[in-house]
């Protein structure tokens, strides 16, 4: 009988795309996908430590796995991702969920059938976990969960050490890969029917930095738009200090570019900002997005934000919210600030209260969601180019698809639509969506 897995994926389109790479290497071992954790053979958690929520939720679920494990001894249960990076999570895993078989890290996915292999051999809990590796592997392949576009990672990393955030602690030190790797395996994708890419990096802006030669993530785009059968460019994450104007430029001239740029902001007073290490003042950050918007006026632009940082004043959150109306943002991911053990914000004596930060959380919301909808609405009796993506889960006959800005668009169409491009006239913006119908 045929094997079956499961992968559990918590976190950013980082480790999105690493469970792409582990469902390659597992199916290629004659593994195949199950979503019901009864019929599995492996169940792997890819986890995500950014928050203190997401890895209370792999704990509840570890711990609610033990009664199958105890049914189903065979069952190889695996945990891996960047809470397994940090040795305080994986001695918790150890004590207190023996009934885990693998434990590996961020950088020893390629290992996974070996190390499947020396658990079946030996019945032994395997521990495979590099705290700062520096090697990047090549020619793993990906199981893409759309044919027509893919993640590819560009950069691994971060050197940034933003006093809240665990990243840098957890994938190490930033490292680019060769141009002609990156190259080739967007080649190869484009030859499979791709035609949408999203390059990832923690800060793709400080792309090319470990090169031992000349060569910007601008330079980079270059290169990628002359790839054919790709047709859209997408990139993420974006560092507001290492935004050069090279880049804005590429970004205008190049026709593959999309117009969205995610831009984190995470706070809009420089004292707030000061504190966290960001390497930037408000003042900056507004005159970019002015110079960005010059250089390419239909861009939408989308940002992260913390609200309660430790010493967060109201006037400090009030600055963030006279920022967000300043800038006029797409969307955002808004975030409470959460203690991360190891990092320098973690430590400081001025915490925000909780009910303090859920109230400046719920006021962020209410003056963001307003803006969303206006900048959406600029967008009725438009006609966008959208690629369409899949069936929508509540109407069969209803499409959704993404347009170069980066919206989300229903529309009503026939599945055959799925991977091509269709030009749909915007009828009904809403706060996250837009709808329409296709026009030929
Ligand atoms: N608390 C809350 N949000 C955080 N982020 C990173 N670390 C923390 C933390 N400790 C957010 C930042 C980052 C996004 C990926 O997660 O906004 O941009
Ligand atoms: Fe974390 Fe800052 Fe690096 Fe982003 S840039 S991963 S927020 S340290």
């Amino acid at each position: 009988m045929t094997k079956k897995y499961m992968i559990v994926t918590y976190g950013c389109q980082m480790n999105e795309h690493d469970s792409e790479k582990m469902s390659w290497l597992l199916e290629n071992m004659g593994y195949e996908p199950t979503e019901n954790k009864e019929d599995a053979d492996i169940i792997i958690y890819n986890t995500c430590i950014v928050r203190e929520n997401a890895e209370l939720k792999v704990y509840g679920q570890l711990g609610a796995l033990k009664e199958l494990k105890v049914k189903k001894p065979d069952l190889i249960i695996a945990v891996c991702g960047c809470m397994m990076q940090t040795e305080i999570a994986r001695n918790t895993v150890l004590d207190k969920y023996k009934h885990v078989d693998l434990i590996f890290g961020t950088s020893n996915i390629h290992k996974l059938p070996q190390l499947i292999d020396r658990h079946l051999q030996t019945g032994e809990t395997i521990v495979d976990v590099d705290e700062d590796s520096r090697e990047i592997v090549e020619n793993i392949s990906a199981n893409r969960k759309y044919s027509f576009k893919a993640f590819v990672n560009i950069m691994y990393g971060c050197n940034n050490f933003c006093t809240y955030c665990i990243v840098p602690y957890t994938r190490g030190r930033e490292r680019s890969r060769e141009p002609k790797n990156i190259i080739r395996e967007i080649e190869m994708l484009a030859k499979d029917g791709c035609k949408e890419v999203t390059l990832l990096g923690q800060n793709v802006n400080s792309y090319g930095k470990t090169l031992d030669y000349d060569f910007s993530f601008a330079d980079l785009l270059r290169e990628v738009n002359k790839i054919e059968g790709i047709e859209r460019i997408r990139f993420m994450t974006s560092h507001p200090k290492d935004l050069s104007d090279d880049l804005i430029q590429a970004m205008a001239e190049l026709d593959k570019v999309c117009e969205h740029i995610h831009l984190p902001v995470q706070a809009g007073s420089n004292e707030i900002l000061k504190a966290m290490n960001r390497k930037y003042t408000r003042e900056y950050y507004l005159e970019l997005v002015e110079k960005i918007r010059k250089a390419i006026p239909d861009i939408s632009i989308t940002t992260d934000i913390i609200v309660g940082f430790p010493g967060e004043t109201d006037e400090d959150f009030e600055e963030t919210l006279d920022l967000v109306k300043k800038v006029r943002y797409d969307s955002a991911f808004t975030f409470l600030y959460s203690k991360r053990e190891g990092t320098i914000a973690a430590k400081k004596e001025n915490q925000v209260p909780e009910e303090i930060k859920h109230e400046r959380f719920q006021k962020l919301l209410d003056t963001l969601y307003p803006i969303f909808y206006e900048q959406n609405a600029k967008y009725e009796n438009r006609v966008v180019e959208v690629l369409v993506e899949e069936v929508s889960k509540n109407n069969k006959e209803v499409l959704s698809g993404r347009t170069r800005t980066g919206k989300l668009v229903h529309f009503k169409g026939d599945k055959s639509l799925i991977g091509k491009f269709v030009n749909v006239k915007i009828t009904n913006p809403k706060t996250f969506t837009l709808e329409g119908f296709i026009i030929q």
